[in-house]
């Protein structure tokens, strides 16, 4: 079974325009979630600054709304994400909390959060983005990696076992679509954990490409040798932006080389057995997080702002 998958927009980010948070407000975006997805991530309403607003606080209302969205739908979730260096509230990574407090803390809400929606996620990205681009972990920037070491990853995958055994515990990040030494840190990694028994079950590249970069030609080989290791894979976050050239339309040779990229991508997933589950990260162009991160690009999406379909729509259509 291949699960198609959608984050939904929301929680307060990033928006260019004022909108209004598209999950609770627009209609016509929730049917569209509803009808063309099998499976939701939250785009930002599961993250840490937003079930946390404050110590020893939790706030599942947008995390609620989506799940039971979800489960009205029929569709399945990805969890989005336990352990990071992004959007982590200023209480936790401005406190002086000891290392044996931060454990405590990730514990607690590793626990409570699997906890809460056990048996209605199908994958949870437990780790995101732990390795840099120069293949090092990200001793640094990743608070519970300084503060507690790298075998903190390992507990995490514990932690959230025991709190659903049944989910899918994924490994998370970016360019590492193709083999190199990013996605050979991951194997490494993968390895280690295994031998030591750890519950890890899936390793997922996100997928935010760009056509202004060659495509990843061993996407397919990538994941499958993370099969061979007895993985599950996924693409969790696909978008392809473009340059958008002035008056920021896309021309029809841009459009036609984003709908390759998404092809080439739902064949990939397709090829790869244990690959079951291709998210999109978002499905219309006016609430894509691309214009706002990287400016100059958009159009990264496969519907229109009015929510016609893009060449892209038709070509996973297709490949399907
Ligand atoms: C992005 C969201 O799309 C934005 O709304 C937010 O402002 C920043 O984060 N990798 C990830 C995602 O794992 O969580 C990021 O999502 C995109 C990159």
């Amino acid at each position: 079974v291949l699960e198609i998958g959608c984050a939904v927009a929301g929680g307060g980010h990033h928006l260019s325009q004022p909108y209004p948070d598209p999950f609770t407000h627009d209609e016509p975006y929730r049917k569209v979630l509803a009808a063309e997805f099998t499976s939701l991530s939250a785009e930002n309403q599961m993250k840490w600054d937003h079930l946390r607003p404050a110590e020893g606080v939790y706030d599942f209302t947008d995390a609620d709304a989506i799940a039971d969205f979800a489960a009205q739908n029929g569709h399945v979730m990805r969890g989005h994400t336990l352990l990071w260096h992004n959007q982590n509230p200023a209480w936790l990574e401005q406190g002086d909390h000891t290392p044996a407090q931060l454990r405590e803390i990730l514990r607690d809400h590793i626990q409570t959060v699997v906890g809460r929606y056990a048996g209605r996620m199908q994958q949870w990205d437990v780790a995101n983005e732990i390795f840099d681009d120069s293949a090092a972990l990200r001793t640094e920037a990743n608070i519970w990696i300084r503060e507690l070491g790298p075998g903190i990853i390992a507990d995490a995958f514990r932690w959230a076992h025991e709190a659903d055994p049944e989910a899918q515990l994924f490994l998370n990040d970016y360019n590492v679509e193709g083999i190199n030494p990013k996605s050979d840190a991951y194997h490494a990694l993968v390895q280690e954990l295994l031998a030591d028994g750890v519950p890890v079950h899936g390793f997922s590249t996100q997928g935010h490409l760009s056509t202004r970069y060659g495509f990843p030609d061993d996407l397919a080989a990538n994941l499958r040798r993370f099969a061979d290791l007895g993985l599950r894979t996924a693409i969790t976050e696909l978008d392809v932006r473009i340059d958008l050239p002035e008056g920021g339309e896309p021309t029809a040779e841009q459009l036609a080389t984003q709908a390759e990229y998404y092809r080439r991508t739902t064949e990939a997933v397709l090829a790869v057995e244990g690959c079951g589950s291709l998210t999109l990260w978002g499905v219309v162009d006016r609430y894509s997080w691309v214009p706002v991160t990287f400016p100059g690009q958009g159009a990264a999406t496969v519907l229109r702002d009015d929510l016609t379909r893009k060449p892209a729509y038709d070509a996973v259509q297709h490949a399907l």
